[in-house]
């Protein structure tokens, strides 16, 4: 059987770049970015749509900075709920299968031990509020689609958190970090794998799937654990030690933040048959194969 043809929305991005780099040795990729097709203007999908052939379509397009969706929420709703509900109907209409993807920011925050599939969810900002209706939006339109919820990426296409504090710590040893929000830091390496396994392995799956590492961290552990890598690697940073502040200290956000959003993977890992490894030793991977040249 040949390889489905993938169309990539939001191929700008860095989890666009990531799937792209991933899935274009074996696969027929087209990629769009916002040039090619704008939430903005939903009335226009459609037709774009039907000019070009493909048989999944990976949106991971959609308006991602929570105080930019805090400012703007219309267009936060455009990107995030209208755009999704077209491409749903659109990929229900013609039998394509659609994999769209969420966040983890759809949940409260609230103190617990993790957030599974089917647990409540009451977003605290636009963007948790926006992605949350995205989410119902695309299941009704299309029940055969899969909502993927990912959380706090890292990886070779976009520098994120780990990249940052290395870059800030190779110049000054004052650094700080929250330590009173938490998630699980997520490799876009290993969410390729788990997507192309979905689509040649698990093409049935539908409903919501959470895909991430194992483990948990607050974005000051995950801070500390960049610069001790770093600095085993032989990367001239100035400290491995990041003073942890509060959330409620970064008074200069737009958007408030949940605090705990820790997900669970169990669901991804029995359906793949495999067990999911750390983001610790994710990350590390990532900053090797970052850092070896240098
Ligand atoms: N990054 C994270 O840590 C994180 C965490 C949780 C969930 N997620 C989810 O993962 C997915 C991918 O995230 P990402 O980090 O790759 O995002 P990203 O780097 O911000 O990329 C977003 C993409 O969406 C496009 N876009 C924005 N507004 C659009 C519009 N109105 N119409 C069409 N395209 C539009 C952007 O195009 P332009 O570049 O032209 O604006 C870009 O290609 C999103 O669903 C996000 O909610 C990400």
């Amino acid at each position: 059987m040949p390889a489905p043809r993938i169309l990539i929305l939001g191929a700008t991005g860095g989890l666009g770049r990531a799937l792209n780099r991933h899935l274009a040795p074996d696969h027929e990729t087209v990629l769009w970015g916002r040039a090619e097709l704008d939430f903005e203007r939903p009335e226009a999908i459609a037709a774009q749509l039907k000019a070009q052939p493909f048989d999944v379509l990976l949106n991971v397009a959609g308006m991602t900075s929570p105080d930019v969706c805090e400012m703007q929420p219309e267009k936060a709703r455009m990107a995030n709920v209208i755009g999704p509900q077209v491409l749903a109907e659109y990929c229900h209409a013609l039998g394509a299968r659609l994999i769209h993807f969420s966040t983890d920011y759809v949940f409260s925050g609230e103190p617990r031990d993790v957030w599974k599939e089917d647990d409540e969810t009451n977003p605290v900002n636009v963007y948790g509020r926006t992605k949350r209706e995205g989410e119902l939006a695309v299941l009704q339109a299309s029940p055969n689609a899969l909502v993927a919820r990912v959380s706090w990426l890292f990886g070779p296409d976009k520098p994120s958190h780990p990249d940052h504090i290395i870059q800030r710590a190779l110049q000054t040893d004052d650094l700080a970090a929250v330590a009173d929000k938490v998630s699980v830091p997520t490799s876009t390496v290993n969410i390729c794998d788990w997507i192309e396994r979905i689509i040649h392995e698990h093409p049935e799956t539908s409903g919501v799937l959470h895909l991430c590492n194992t483990g948990s961290a607050s974005w000051h552990s995950w801070a500390e654990t960049a610069l001790e890598v770093a600095a085993g690697l032989g990367l001239p940073v100035k400290t491995t030690h990041v003073k942890p502040i509060k959330l409620a200290d970064l008074t200069q956000l737009k958007a408030p933040r949940p605090l705990m959003t820790v997900m669970c993977n169990e669901r991804l890992q029995n359906r793949l048959g495999i067990e999911i490894r750390h983001w610790r030793e994710a990350l590390e991977e990532h900053l090797v194969e970052k850092h070896r040249q240098k």
